[in-house]
C-alpha cells in the first residue's frame, strides 16, 4: 500500500513581532485580558513586502532543504490559504513560478483554519491515486490584512506565518505501524457560516472585506467538533489518545486546546502549544507548530502525530500520521 511520507518540514514568520502590550495604545484591551482568554502573548505581523506568497516561498524552501531535495523533485503544490495575493491565479501557481518550477501543477485550497489539515489529506489522495509522487504542501496566512484593527475581540487573536511539508510516496505494509499518513476525517458544515466570515468577496461586494466573528458561539461549538472528528480519525486507525506521541491542534485558544485535549484524555505533556508565541495563523498554525516541535526535537521519526483543526464555515478535521 502506497502512503505519504513526511520527508521534510519547515516554516517562515514576518520580521515583525507584536506583543499584546503593543495594542494597549490602539483599542480597549491589555496584555492580561488576551493572555488570560486566549494564551496569546505575540504574534507576527506582515511588512508591506512580506506576503502570503514570498513567507510560503519561504517555508517551502525550508522544507524542501530539509528533505533534501530541490523544486525539481516536486510534482505538486498545495496552498491552503484564505488570504491569497490576487483574487487569482492561486497563489500556489505564483509559489510554484518563485521557485523556479515550470513543470508539475499547483492549486490553492480554501477551508480557513482548516485548510492544512485539508491539504495534507488531499495531498495523500494525490499520491495514493497515482496523480503526484512528492508533494509540497503550505500553510500560509496574511491575516493581518483581512482584520478590522479597530475591533479589539478580533484584531488580538490572528498572526501572519507559513509553514511547509514535503509529502513523499513510499510502500508500506498496510499497517498502523507504516510512516505516513495513516488515516483522516474532514468535515464542514455551512450553517454556521455567519460565525465567522469575511464580509467582503469578488461576487457580492467587490471588496477585499474584513474577518467577522463571534467568539463566544465559535468557543462554543468549538470543543465538541474537535473532539468528534478525533474519535473518527481513531477509529478508523483502531488507536486510543494513549498511543499518540503527539497532539499538534490548530492553534486558535489555549482554552480550546486544553478542554479538547483534556476531553480526548490526551496527557497534557504530548500537546504541542504555539499560540503564545504566533496567535491563530490560520492555515499556517499547524505547520508552525510542528516546525517547533521538530526543530526542538520533540517530534522524532517514527511518532505517531495528530494534527486537528477548526474553522470558518465551519469546517473541521483530523489527520492521523507517523513522522
Ligand atoms: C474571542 C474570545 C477569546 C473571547 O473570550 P470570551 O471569554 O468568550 O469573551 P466574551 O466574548 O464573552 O467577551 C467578554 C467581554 O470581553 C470583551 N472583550 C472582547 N475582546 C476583548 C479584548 N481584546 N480585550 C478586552 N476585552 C475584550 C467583550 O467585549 C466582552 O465585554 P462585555 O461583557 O462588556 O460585552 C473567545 O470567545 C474565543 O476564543 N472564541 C473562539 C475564537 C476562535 O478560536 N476563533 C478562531 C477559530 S478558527
Amino acid at each position: 500500500m502506497i502512503r505519504s511520507v513526511v520527508r521534510g518540514n519547515g516554516a517562515a514568520l514576518p520580521r515583525r513581532i507584536m506583543k499584546n502590550a503593543d495594542f494597549e495604545g490602539m483599542v480597549e484591551t491589555s496584555d492580561e485580558w488576551i493572555v488570560q482568554r486566549t494564551g496569546i502573548r505575540q504574534r507576527h505581523v506582515a511588512a508591506d513586502d512580506e506576503t502570503t506568497a514570498s513567507l510560503g516561498e519561504a517555508a517551502a524552501r525550508a522544507a524542501l532543504d530539509s528533505a533534501g531535495m530541490t523544486p525539481a523533485d516536486i510534482d505538486l503544490i498545495i496552498l491552503a490559504t484564505s488570504t491569497p495575493n490576487n483574487t487569482f491565479p492561486a497563489t500556489a501557481v505564483e509559489i510554484q513560478n518563485r521557485l523556479g518550477m515550470h513543470h508539475g501543477f499547483a492549486f490553492d485550497m480554501q477551508a480557513v483554519c482548516s485548510g492544512f489539515v485539508y491539504a495534507v489529506a488531499t495531498a495523500d489522495l494525490y499520491i495514493r491515486g497515482g496523480l503526484a509522487k512528492r508533494v509540497l504542501v503550505i500553510g500560509s496566512e496574511t491575516f493581518s490584512r483581512i482584520l478590522d484593527w479597530s475591533d479589539r475581540s478580533t484584531c488580538v487573536l490572528f498572526g501572519d506565518g507559513a509553514g511547509a511539508l514535503v509529502l513523499e510516496a513510499e510502500e508500506g505494509a498496510g499497517a498502523i505501524t507504516d510512516r505516513g499518513v495513516l488515516a483522516a476525517s474532514l468535515r464542514s458544515d455551512g450553517v454556521h457560516k455567519d460565525k465567522l466570515f469575511v464580509d467582503g468577496g469578488p461576487s457580492t461586494t467587490g471588496t477585499v472585506g474584513h474577518l467577522r466573528m463571534e467568539g463566544r458561539e465559535v468557543f462554543k461549538h468549538a470543543v465538541g467538533m474537535i473532539t468528534d472528528v478525533i474519535e473518527a480519525t481513531f477509529g478508523q486507525a483502531g488507536i486510543t489518545a494513549e498511543d499518540l506521541d503527539w497532539f499538534v491542534p490548530h492553534q486558535a485558544n489555549k482554552r480550546i486546546i486544553d478542554a479538547s485535549a483534556k476531553k480526548l484524555g490526551i496527557a497534557e505533556e504530548k500537546v504541542v502549544v504555539t499560540v503564545d508565541l504566533h496567535g491563530n495563523t490560520s492555515a499556517a498554525s499547524v505547520p508552525l507548530a510542528l516546525s517547533v516541535a521538530v526543530a526542538d526535537g520533540r517530534i522524532k521519526k517514527g511518532d505517531l502525530v495528530l494534527l486537528e483543526a477548526m474553522g470558518g464555515g465551519f469546517t473541521w478535521g483530523a489527520v492521523l500520521l507517523r513522522w
